[in-house]
Formats: C-alpha cells, structure tokens, sequence
C-alpha cells in the first residue's frame, strides 16, 4: 500500500538476504521507523513485544523466521533438529495466532529434507516470499468478494454513504497488503462508494485509534474514531450499517476469536440486526479445533498495557499511569465470538456462513 506517495509493505526481506524489514507498529502513528531483524531471536522479540502483531503478519513474520534459523545456523550442527527446535521457539512466541504455527511449518516442511546447505536456504527463502505473496493475494480477493456486501448496502440506501464498524486493526498492517476487515472497504472506497468508517479505538493498545485510523487516513477514506463502548449506542441509532472484522483464529466451526471486545460488537449487532461478518484468508482457520470457546487459546499479556496508555506528548511519545499505582489489571487479549452472532465470513475463495458446511463446501480439500 502506499505511505506518502511510497510503496511499502510492513514487512520485507532486506537486499542483503540477511535482515528482515519491519515497520516498528509499537510507534505508529507519531513516529515512523523500521526495524531489522537479523536472527531468530529478533523475530520472537518483535512478535512477542508487538512491532508486528496480527495474525497473517505474525505468519509472515514467523516464516521468515524459520529463513534466518537456515541463514544463522551453526556450522556442523544437527540441522534437522536445529531447525524443528528454531521452529519450536517462534511458534511459542504468541498463542492466538494459528497463521503463526502454520507459516513456520510450512517453511520448515519444505526444507527439512534438503541436504544442501544453499539449496535449504534458498528454498526457506522461496517458501517465506511465497507466503507473503499468496497472503497479498488472499486479501486483494477478500476485497473483491466483500465488495459486493458493501454495494448492495449502498444501492439499499440509496447511493448514501454506508457506515461501516471495525475493530482493532485488521488492515495492511496486520497482513501484507489491502488488510482482511479493510480490504473490502479500500475496494469500495476505490471504486467511488461513499464509505465511512467508525474505527474502536480497541484498549489496551489502541490498534484501531493509533493504527486503522492511520492507514486509512493514508488512504483518504472518511473514518471517526470512537471509544470501544461507542458501538453499541451508534447501532441503536441507525448509524452502524455493517460491521467488519478480522481474526487471529476462526475453527472450521464458525466461532472466531479476535481482539478483545469483537464479541461485545457481535452482541450489540445482533440485537439491532446488523450483518457482522468476520473476514479472513484460509491460514487463519483452524483445522483441528470445534468448539473456539472451550479450545481456542487465549493470550493474557502484561497488565501494564492497560494500566498505562501511551500517547504523543509536545512532540514525544511518553506512557501515563491511568488507574491508582496499587490497583491490580488484568489483559486478556481476545475473545472469541460463537458462529451463531456471525452473519457469514469473507475469504479469499468467496463469502460463506460460519457453519461448518457452509466453510467445507468452499474448502472441500480441507
Ligand atoms: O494483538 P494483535 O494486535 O495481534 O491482534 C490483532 C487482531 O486482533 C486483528 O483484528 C486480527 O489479527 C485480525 S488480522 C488481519
């Protein structure tokens, strides 16, 4: 997507085949900085600490990582087991994410039986850019198969702007390109639909104030940002037409788990009967898991993140202590939303319900 005119993706293998490029989320929207990340270590750090953070970036992130764990290998070593135990370390560094997991074997399945130093190299190199691309592929698709939802609202309303919800940031930032809650919305957008867009500000770190409202204020496209509890009253009113968001793990069932808040969304659309659909590519279901609530691992971070909240201060980004310096907190990352508030999802291969059926019969191979 484009930054002041520039193309950039939020990740990148650098020219030297040795450092991988990130854009540093932790400081967006007051500062701009890239990353390098040059051993495993830096990429565990940098998905852990969050200057990547949702689930397709994670994957990409994750699989590039396995490509540094073939590149740093040490000489002589049992390389078979170095890498499944590399592979081991990255996929511990967040528990929602099922993109993370996937990403990392699948690189590491496509090297495992090459004998040849230069040839696993490469072919970590070749798997890690094949993800990247298919996950820029799978979202422009997104947004060609949720183009049509938007349309038919703004038709519906004739030809008047359609308000749209999201939550946290499930946009290029999150993914590689277009985004999977945005990328429907940037195709309307860019086909002349008058959008706008009411983006949760998503406490504890703000991924919807600090993140969607940049990239979409990037991209020219009306947005407001609200307080996380803001939905609710907005859908009473008339004034939320469709909700869209991502998610880090969806089961093949139809429950979704995203960041924390989405199910509360989910709620509040239901009682005021507005569609809510969840987009997202193949790589973020889970295969294995029925039931998200019960199985789903969900991740509980530092309570700091939301005893304090940072934000620009006379030109510095400075951290401030919101509640009494005693008080405990608590941070749990995600919920998970069950299939039934789930009007349907959107994926690369075209929009189903969250049934079961409904996800086979676009993914029979699975
Ligand atoms: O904790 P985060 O910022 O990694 O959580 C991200 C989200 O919840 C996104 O909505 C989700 O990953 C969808 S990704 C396109």
């Amino acid at each position: 997507m484009k930054v002041d005119g520039k193309d950039i993706r939020p990740i990148w293998l650098d020219e030297d085949l040795k450092t991988v490029k990130v854009i540093d989320q932790r400081r967006l929207p007051h500062e701009f900085v890239v990353a390098d990340l040059e051993t495993v270590d830096d990429i565990i750090t940098a998905i852990k600490e969050m200057y990547v953070r949702g689930a397709p970036l994670i994957g990409v992130t994750a699989a590039y990582g396995v490509y540094l764990a073939a590149l740093n290998a040490p000489d002589n070593y049992g390389e078979t087991d170095y890498l499944i135990k590399e592979c081991r370390r990255l996929k511990a560094a967040r528990p929602t994410a099922v993109n993370l997991a996937w990403a990392a074997d699948r690189v590491l399945s496509a090297v495992l039986n090459i004998e040849n130093d230069a040839e696993r190299l490469k072919a970590a190199r070749r798997e890690a850019d094949a993800i990247a691309e298919a996950e820029a592929e799978n979202c422009r698709n997104i947004g060609l198969h949720g183009l049509p939802l938007i349309e038919e609202i703004y038709r519906k309303k004739g030809n008047t702007t359609v308000n749209l919800l999201t939550h946290c940031n499930a946009g290029w930032l999150a993914c590689i390109e277009y985004g999977t809650a945005t990328a429907p919305i940037y195709t309307a957008f860019d086909k002349g639909l008058d959008v706008h867009v009411w983006v949760d500000e998503t406490r504890p770190l703000n991924q919807g104030a600090r993140l969607t409202a940049w990239e979409l204020g990037k991209h020219g496209i009306k947005h407001t940002v609200i307080t996380d509890n803001a939905g609710g009253h907005l859908m009473q009113h008339g004034m939320v037409d469709m909700v869209i968001v991502g998610t880090d793990r969806s089961t093949y069932t139809g429950d979704v788990a995203n960041k924390i808040g989405t199910y509360l969304k989910a709620l509040a659309a239901k009682d005021n009967n507005i569609p809510f659909y969840v987009a997202l590519p193949s790589s973020t279901f889970d295969w294995q898991l029925r039931d998200g609530i019960k199985q789903i691992p969900i991740e509980e971070r530092d309570p700091d993140e939301v005893r304090y909240v940072q934000g620009l201060n006379q030109g510095s980004t400075i951290s401030v202590l919101v509640p009494p310096a005693n008080s405990p907190a608590a941070d749990f990352a995600f919920d998970v939303t069950p299939a039934r508030l789930v009007t349907g999802f959107i994926t690369e291969r075209g929009v189903c319900k969250a049934t079961e059926q409904d996800v086979r019969r676009l993914f029979p191979e699975k």
